[in-house]
């Protein structure tokens, strides 16, 4: 299994991290444009195989895409993270340029690759992606469902002092503050988080977690790193090991949940082929009402691409 890492920055480096440590992949490909800097990773992350007792070997690339040719799953995160004041709106016109190049560079060396987008505005950028990539979109989704749900699981398993591996969620929608967390299917070891939580706090939770990426960029002057690369890693590791996994993904919708041609979060079954399935949940009136609010938020972005890629 070959697995490129497109951004030697934080995310890109930690899910490289991840994805080695855990022998994910027995060969790695970093690449990044800054000269150097994905050597300079791969060779540090290299230095902990003998200490962390693993032999997946990474190898990095200062923008050489021969070294990433014949490459399984790519996980793009080339781009520039957020700033404090900016929203991930906000991102768009660069990051898209470098996510066409990216993804064009990527194909011509591994047309058969599945591609794992997480450059923000994150739902756009895996639009852009598919637009540029011209394959089927079962093979182009995004990461933010996972690292959000991952938010929303650990705000609950410190409320209810329990671990958070027992915590289920499902949370729908845009990659953005219009992200819909289903409370009414959550659960704590298949008890009801409604059954253990009053309904105020569960509020609060939802809403932090809502702000989960903007609450760490007030405090790190720069986006959150160690959760969005793991998180990207567990996707890796659910294509390369086919393991069926059940994760809210962005993803292309032809008429599931009445919505069609937009890239959008919401429930799939993770394996080989990418995308295996949709997985359509039955949403109440508020639910769904909220999941529209969602999907034309994410339309408006997505709007601004197609009338940059018109006028280009
Ligand atoms: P970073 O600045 O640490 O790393 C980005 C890297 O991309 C840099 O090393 C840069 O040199 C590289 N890069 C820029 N243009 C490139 C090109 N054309 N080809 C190859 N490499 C290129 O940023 P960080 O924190 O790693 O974030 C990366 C992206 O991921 C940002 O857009 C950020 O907003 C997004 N993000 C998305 C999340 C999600 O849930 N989907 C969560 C966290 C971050
Ligand atoms: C995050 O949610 C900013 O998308 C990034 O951490």
């Amino acid at each position: 299994m070959k697995i490129t890492v497109v951004g030697a920055g934080n995310v890109g480096a930690t899910c490289a991290d991840v994805l080695a440590t855990r022998e994910i992949a027995n060969e790695i490909v970093l690449l990044d444009i800054k000269d150097g800097f994905a050597e300079g990773k791969a060779l540090d992350i290299w230095q902990t195989a003998p200490i962390n007792m693993y032999d997946s070997r990474t190898i990095g690339s200062t923008n050489d895409y021969e070294m990433t040719k014949n490459s399984d799953v790519v996980v793009i995160t080339s781009g520039l993270p957020r700033k404090p004041g900016m929203s991930r709106d906000d991102l768009i016109a660069t990051n898209a340029g470098i996510v066409k190049t990216v993804t064009e560079n990527i194909i011509k060396y591994s047309p058969d690759a599945i591609l794992v987008v997480v450059s923000n505005p994150l739902d756009v950028m895996t639009y852009c992606a598919y637009l540029n990539a011209k394959v089927d979109s079962k093979k182009v989704f995004g990461m933010a469902g996972v690292l959000d749900t991952a938010r929303y699981r650990a705000f609950l398993a410190s409320e209810l002092n329990v671990s958070p591996k027992d915590i289920q969620a499902v949370l729908m929608g845009g990659h953005g503050d219009t992200m819909v967390p289903l409370p009414r299917y959550t659960t704590v070891a298949g008890i009801p988080v409604t059954e253990l939580i009053d309904a105020e706090t569960l509020d609060q939770i939802i809403e932090r977690t809502k702000f989960g990426g903007g609450e760490i960029v007030k405090l790190l002057g720069t986006s959150a790193w160690y959760a969005p690369g793991a998180a990207a890693a567990q996707m890796v590791e659910a294509i390369v090991r086919d393991q069926k996994r059940i994760f809210p993904v962005c993803a292309w919708l032809s008429g599931e949940y009445g919505l069609k041609d937009i890239y959008l979060g919401v429930p799939v079954v993770l394996g080989k082929n990418g995308i295996e399935r949709i997985i359509e949940l039955e949403l109440n009136a508020e639910e769904k009402a909220l999941l529209m609010e969602s999907a034309e938020a994410v339309k408006s972005v997505m709007d601004v691409l197609d009338g940059m890629n018109a006028n280009a």
